[in-house]
């Protein structure tokens, strides 16, 4: 949460800030600022406003400011309200020293009373401030700017912070520390960027160096830079080369990211099993077959499971968790920031699996520091290359492409699908016969067909969400793999079209939240036939039946062919829109080819509600505070 850049080189770094800022403002979009060292006019120039990117660019383009290095921050709001005055950067008493900072100051509050005694004046309400101020103490007692910020880590030790810092009276360095927070080096012929995200200079080069945990940057106008640890030894580093291209992070010829990544899904698919079956259909993973001792805890010790994630990631990852138990593991699926708190502990003969688009969710972050610290195995099913759950143990890339969108899509489909081959490549060793694997995998890779046969029947989902404009309320039910999808059909309306949604068992609404259902309210029912449970389907069709009773609007989610689900209900009381999706004969992939359609249906419905469908309003794409 929260999107820092800065740049130092020998042009103008006003429009490289703003346009890093644009990439950037998935993290926040509370505020925005660019701090600008321009000597030809004032010391240090700060420009900040509430809001979107666009009203500080504005503000930036009036000034036309030609200074040279500069830093930058879009905001999603922690400590303080959002405000002009909250805005990033945050300088010194002084004006000469600005700040900008992702992450959380957990003794701030202690430090800006002690400075606040030594006579500092503060601004603002955020934590970010006495980092200011902090560095204007050690400045005045002669430190250079990197001994100063190097100090500063020492003080504010317990945190978690990317932050740059920019001082009047050294023009030509910028000096960045990390601990918790990503931070990455650019490298490019215009100059050096220092970004939370690579896409923020994409544009300009595609040679990025990641900072580590307890590393620091000093990048020069000289186009030299240096990494060192915070007691200022030089600390190895690579230069990373970043695979992908630049419209894979734009929105192209689509209205909305969301649009685009929803339309993105077959590939997806066909990325997520391209190279990861052999010729006779059993599954390959790198992330095992390249790690003999994984392979020796699968053999040996393997007992029980437990998937964790958060949001869309916990969804897809309680739909992982049906499959496992069809192939006979004990398993569950726990939220994350819970299990973090929770007496509930991990065992030597557990596998954890951690599932996650960005890689760098706290709650799930946390969580893994206590799966460490139980010297448990784990295997992550993760996004963004290089992210910090990439850290804990072994796994495999989910190979979604960038996800910009607030609301996860394809990022869900590719975890349910990665999740499947995870269970299928463990269970071969012991469990499971050729032919059952070679059977699944033959079969996964026609799911890319019926995800375009499902798209190309977008435009009648959108009418469907369309007419959701003015419902107050909406209940989604399903059964068996039906479940996680209602949950996260729920949360897509929910985040973006800002309809109250709850997503639940089909059997459980009749233990309370069936008290919702009237004429106005709206129920999706996922009616999906389970080969494994057959009961399950009659048991939801019985549900919407209930919904139907009480003059509840249906929509229903369906396989093709079925004829029944359209006419169930009383007279004049049937379902108003029956969705179709072709048959993917395993309950796993009809997760996927059933929640495509409600992630149109929640797409639709905000667009025509006049909702932001990509920064829908209080959310920021990677949730980096607990
Ligand atoms: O990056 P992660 O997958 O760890 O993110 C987890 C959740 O924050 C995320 O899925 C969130 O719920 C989305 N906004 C849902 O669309």
């Amino acid at each position: 949460m929260c999107g820092i850049v800065g740049y130092i080189g020998q042009k103008s770094a006003a429009g490289f800030l703003i346009e890093g800022l644009e990439k950037l403002e998935y993290r926040g979009y509370d505020s925005a600022g660019v701090a600008l060292l321009d000597v030809e006019q004032e010391p240090l120039q700060i420009i900040k406003h509430q809001g979107k990117v666009a009203a500080t660019a504005a503000a930036v383009a009036a000034i036309k400011p030609t200074g040279t290095s500069g830093i930058a921050h879009t905001r999603w709001a922690t400590h303080g309200e959002p405000s002009d005055r909250n805005a990033h950067p945050h300088a010194d008493c002084r004006g000469t020293i600005a700040v900008v900072h992702n992450g959380q100051l957990t003794n701030y509050q202690a430090l800006k009373k002690q400075l606040t005694a030594q006579g500092h004046t503060f601004q603002s309400d955020t934590d970010t401030e006495v980092l200011a101020h902090l560095l204007e103490d050690f400045r005045k007692n002669g430190d250079d700017l990197v001994t100063a910020v190097q100090k500063t880590t020492q003080v504010i030790a317990g945190g978690t912070f990317a932050l740059v810092a920019i001082d009047a009276a050294t023009p030509d360095t910028l000096v960045a520390a990390c601990m918790g927070s990503p931070l990455y080096i650019g490298l490019a012929d215009d100059g050096l960027f220092l970004a939370s995200d690579h896409r923020a200079f994409r544009a300009h080069t595609d040679k990025s160096v990641q900072l580590k945990d307890g590393q620091m940057a000093i990048i020069n106008a000289d186009h030299t830079y240096r990494v060192v640890t915070f007691d200022n030894h030089q600390s190895p580093h690579d230069i990373q080369q970043l695979k992908y291209q630049l419209e894979d992070i734009e929105k192209g010829t689509y209205a909305t990211f969301m649009e685009k990544e929803i339309v993105e899904q077959p590939d997806v698919v066909r990325r997520v099993l391209d190279g990861r079956s052999t010729d006779d259909g059993m599954v390959r993973l790198g992330g095992i077959e390249t790690h003999p001792e994984f392979q020796s805890f699968i053999k040996k010790q393997l007992h029980d499971v437990l998937i964790l994630g958060c949001g869309t990631s916990l969804y897809a990852g309680e739909t992982v968790a049906r499959f496992f138990q069809e192939h006979g593991y004990e398993v569950q699926a726990m939220d994350a920031a819970e299990f973090a708190t929770s007496s509930f502990q991990v065992k030597p003969t557990t596998l954890v699996v951690p599932m996650s688009q960005s890689g760098t969710t706290a709650d799930l972050l946390v969580a893994m520091e206590k799966v460490k610290a139980a010297g448990a195995v784990s295997f992550s099913l993760v996004n963004v290359p290089g992210s910090k759950l990439t850290s804990y143990g072994t796994g495999m890339y989910l190979h979604a492409g960038p996800e910009t969108g607030v609301a996860s899509t394809k990022a869900f489909t590719a975890q349910v699908l990665s999740g499947a081959l995870l269970v299928l490549a463990l269970a071969q060793e012991s469990r499971l016969n050729a032919p059952h694997v070679a059977a699944f995998t033959e079969r996964a890779k026609t799911l890319s067909f019926a995800i375009e046969k499902i798209l190309a029947q977008s435009d009648d989902y959108k009418k469907i969400g369309q007419s959701l404009k003015d419902v107050p309320r909406m209940l989604y039910i399903g059964r068996g793999y039906g479940l996680a999808v209602a949950k996260e059909g729920a949360l897509k309306m929910m985040e973006i079209a800002r309809i109250p949604s709850l997503g639940m068992s089909a059997a459980s609404m009749k233990h309370g939240p069936i008290a919702l259902v009237d004429s106005e309210t709206v129920v999706v029912a996922i009616c999906i036939h389970d080969p494994k449970v057959p009961e399950l389907y009659d048991l939801t069709v019985s549900n919407v039946e209930q919904v139907l009773a009480r003059k509840g609007r249906v929509i229903i989610v369906a396989e093709e062919g079925d004829d029944r689900v359209a006419t169930l209900g009383p007279n004049g009381q049937h379902p108003e829109a029956v969705i179709s999706v072709p048959k993917v004969h395993y309950g796993i992939l009809s997760a996927i080819t059933t929640m495509i359609p409600l992630q149109i249906l929640a797409l639709a419905a905000a667009e025509v509600r006049g909702m932001n469908v990509d920064q829908p309003m209080n959310l920021a794409k990677s949730v980096t505070v607990l």
